[in-house]
């Protein structure tokens, strides 16, 4: 027995549901399948169980990827605006936490929700749990027809969107499918990457650090070297968010942030005193002051950092007023510039995204469809990657959104 569709959509996570309701709502015979069980389990537990759905100061300079401007066409025809009136439709209530992010008032399970009945408004057939076995293209069926042999038996469709997203998270389903049907026909990839994801450090080197563990402050952070030229320095992108120590290394936002952008042996710098000049104020508080350099250094950054930084260095070990300029200044350059090269990344089973995926140059930026004919990516699966705060779901729904109209 088989079945025919006019648009099978492989995964049914933020890109795939959206994209099916969309292609569904415009008269297409549209099938949405899934090998796991529960549908849109990443929207489920995404920001903190209440999914930060979009950023309303969406732009493609907030993307990585191979091409920076592949994103543009498809973020400017569907907007985080749009999404809004959808959620207005729906009624469902949310908030702008900050910086644009917009979250559930209640739970993400509102967002999967509205999927869902836009889905059903479409007539969208959805088939959970699905397994893909094996794909054949037009050339190998000798018809116009893809056939996918699933364990619900075969399936015959003229098109085929993948929406099956990066690796993150496999515990949860994430796999290589997407990118393993890229490879089958012949498309190019950018090696996937963790990221959005916390930092490690050597142990040895990282033990200092380790009894800050659950300290969290404002800095600025960006990559690269101390020696990285003015103009290098001045194309890093520079991140001001907080950064978490943690038993392992760095994590919080900042370091989330950054980690899209670190590459393996490359240095972070963090200046753990943003917007304080540190070397002025500690040598003009030394001249009218007996206080230990720790309990000054603590009244412009966490007192644990300040115990932290001045401890391991005689020289900090006493009041100010005896410590010479030579040492606060280095003490304050320490701090303002810390420079330290991870180890490695927490990996897929805490990163929150993937980098590359698809190379963005077998696509078409205008309707997500690959050189093979038929075959579309849209979501994670493609080389396009967001900063944390809501971006990477606003392209879910944006590549969906293009990809539907084009189907
Ligand atoms: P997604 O991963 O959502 O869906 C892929 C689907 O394909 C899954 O349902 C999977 O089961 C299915 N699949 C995989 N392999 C398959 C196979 N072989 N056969 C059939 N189906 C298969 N972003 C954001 O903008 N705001 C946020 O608040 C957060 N928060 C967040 C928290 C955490 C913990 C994580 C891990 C991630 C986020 N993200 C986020 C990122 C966001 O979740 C992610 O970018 C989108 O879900 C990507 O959408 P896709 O539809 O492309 O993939």
């Amino acid at each position: 027995m088989s079945a025919s569709f006019d648009v099978v959509v492989i995964g049914a996570g933020a890109a795939g549901l959206f994209c099916a309701s969309q292609a569904g709502q415009r008269g297409l015979k549209v099938l949405l399948l899934d090998h796991s069980e529960k549908v849109a389990e990443k929207i489920r537990i995404s920001g903190g169980g209440r999914c930060n759905f979009t950023n309303i100061g969406t732009t493609p300079a907030q993307f990585l990827g191979e091409n920076p401007h592949f994103c543009r066409s498809a973020l400017s025809r569907y907007t985080p605006q749009d999404f809004v009136e959808l959620l207005q439709k729906h009624a469902v209530p949310f908030h702008e936490k900050h910086k644009g992010q917009l979250f559930c008032d209640r739970s993400a399970e509102d967002i999967i929700n509205l999927l869902l009945a836009e889905c059903a408004l479409g007539g969208v057939t959805r088939w959970q749990p699905c397994a893909v076995k094996s794909l054949d293209g037009p050339a190998q069926t000798g018809t116009d027809f893809y056939h996918i042999h699933s364990d619900r038996g075969l399936i015959q469709t003229p098109q085929i969107v993948i929406a099956t997203g990066g690796l993150s998270i496999p515990k949860i389903g994430a796999t290589d499918f997407g990118y393993r049907i890229a490879r089958q026909f012949g498309l190019k990839m950018i090696e996937p990457k963790p990221a959005l994801v916390p930092l490690t450090f050597d142990g040895l080197d990282w033990q200092p650090f380790a009894q800050l563990a659950g300290l969290a402050l404002p800095v600025l952070m960006e990559t690269g070297a101390a020696d990285a030229s003015p103009k290098q320095r001045k194309k890093a992108t520079v991140f001001a968010e907080d950064l978490l120590f943690t038993h392992r290394g760095l994590s919080g936002p900042a370091v989330l942030q950054i980690s899209s952008y670190w590459q393996a042996g490359e240095p972070v710098r963090v200046n753990l005193a943003p917007g304080v000049d540190l070397a002025a104020t500690l040598l003009r508080t030394k001249a009218g002051s007996r206080k230990l350099v720790a309990n000054e250094l603590a009244s412009l950054v966490p007192s644990r950092l300040a115990e932290a930084w001045t401890s391991t260095d005689e020289a900090l070990q006493r009041p100010i007023n005896d410590a010479t300029d030579k040492a606060l200044q280095t003490l304050a350059q320490r701090l303002s510039d810390w420079q330290l090269t991870p180890n490695g990344t927490e990996g897929y089973k805490k990163a929150e995204v993937t980098t590359g995926g698809v190379d963005t140059r077998e696509l078409s930026s205008q309707t997500m469809e690959s050189r093979q004919k038929g075959l579309y990516f849209i979501g994670e699966v493609v080389d396009v990657t967001g900063w944390l705060g809501g971006y990477n779901f606003q392209w879910a729904w944006a590549s969906g959104f293009a990809c539907a109209q084009a189907l």
